[in-house]
């Protein structure tokens, strides 16, 4: 049987890089035979956050983002990570088989030290506490953004030193990244990999005015509607085939190549994105408005999520720790 599961960090707003990257993978899998974990990965944030209550807000912002994309309680567990203890324990088992080579080997710890951030030692240690929480439910299947791959291979590799060392406790899962390149790699409005760091992001939920300026922000050029151009250098088409139809988004991108009186400007292409966009959302954006003002009804999913993923991960913690002589 199936078993999937995936965490996202409530280290900011959800842009549309994360839902086309990855939350839209975690909400279609929903649908499949099997169970489904998914969690906010409240622990792993608390690496960069000191801010508790944005921290706070945050972690109810992703909850009700999850469920208004339209993630079901009755299909998929939705949990917070910090209410799962027994991920952190197994985070120790795991730490002490561990080499800090492996660690050291990190993209993602080696870009933030290039940063310049100086390292905790929770930002370090921070894929041991991913792979517990990859084994700690017997997942089979994890659905992540191509930038956890790395990760995600972290914690294959980690269950295998802990039952190399002691024998069959964890399963080794596989990964699923989304196939279109397109959706590995949303760009932001600068043309970069939207991403919170970069400040280029758009926010799945913002509609009206604010929608608007935000989509005014795309990079483009001043080269005249006239002129005729390249598409495929054009990233905002990137953008406009997310909410668009591949057939619309051609006629698009072929009145610019020609260019001419009948071509489009930019202002033009960026009203219709903002359109196709403001409507791609609009039932989820609904029901947001709807969870936002019944907070007691997103805690209950929270804490009825929690109860389920902790009598599994409970199981698992207590094979492990009996493998290892602790029991
Ligand atoms: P950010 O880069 O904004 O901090 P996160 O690192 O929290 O985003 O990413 C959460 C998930 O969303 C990850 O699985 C990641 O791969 C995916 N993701 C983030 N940005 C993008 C993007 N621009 N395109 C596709 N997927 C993305
Ligand atoms: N590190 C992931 C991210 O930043 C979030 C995460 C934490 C996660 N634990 C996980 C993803 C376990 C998949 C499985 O996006």
């Amino acid at each position: 049987m199936q078993t999937s599961l995936s965490g996202i960090q409530p280290s900011g707003l959800l842009h549309i890089g994360n839902y086309f990257g990855a939350i839209r993978q975690h909400i279609q899998l929903q649908d499949q035979a099997g169970e489904n974990f998914y969690f906010i990965a409240d622990y792993h944030a608390l690496t960069s956050s000191r801010d508790p209550e944005a921290l706070r807000n945050f972690v109810f912002e992703t909850a009700v983002s999850y469920l208004a994309l339209g993630l079901d309680p009755a299909k998929a567990c939705l949990f917070r990570q910090s209410d799962v203890p027994e991920v952190t324990e197994i985070a120790w088992l795991l730490a002490t088989v561990t080499g800090m080579g492996l660690l050291e080997r990190a993209h993602s710890f080696k870009d933030k030290v290039a940063q310049g951030i100086k390292p905790s030692v929770g930002l370090f240690t921070y894929p041991v506490l991913m792979a517990a929480d990859i084994l700690a439910y017997d997942s089979t299947l994890v659905p992540v953004g191509k930038d956890q791959i790395q990760h995600v291979e972290m914690a294959q590799d980690m269950a295998g030193y802990f039952n190399g060392a002691f024998g069959d406790v964890f399963i080794r899962p596989e990964m699923m990244v989304p196939k279109a390149e397109s959706m590995q790699k949303v760009p932001g409005l600068d043309g970069q990999k939207m991403s919170k760091s970069y400040g280029n992001t758009i926010w799945i939920f913002e509609t009206g005015k604010p929608l608007k300026k935000i989509i005014n922000k795309i990079v483009t050029d001043s080269r005249p509607p006239q002129e005729p151009k390249d598409p495929n250098e054009l990233f905002l088409f990137d953008i406009m085939a997310l909410f668009a139809d591949q057939s619309e988004v051609d006629e698009w991108k072929e009145k610019v190549r020609l260019g001419g009186d009948g071509a489009p400007g930019y202002g033009h292409l960026k009203g219709f994105i903002r359109d196709a966009m403001e409507e791609y959302f609009a039932a989820a954006r609904l029901r947001r408005y709807e969870l936002i003002a019944d907070r007691g009804e997103v805690e209950r999913i929270l804490k009825a999520g929690a109860l389920k993923a902790r009598a599994r991960a409970s199981e698992v913690r207590d094979r492990a720790l009996t493998a290892c002589g602790l029991r």
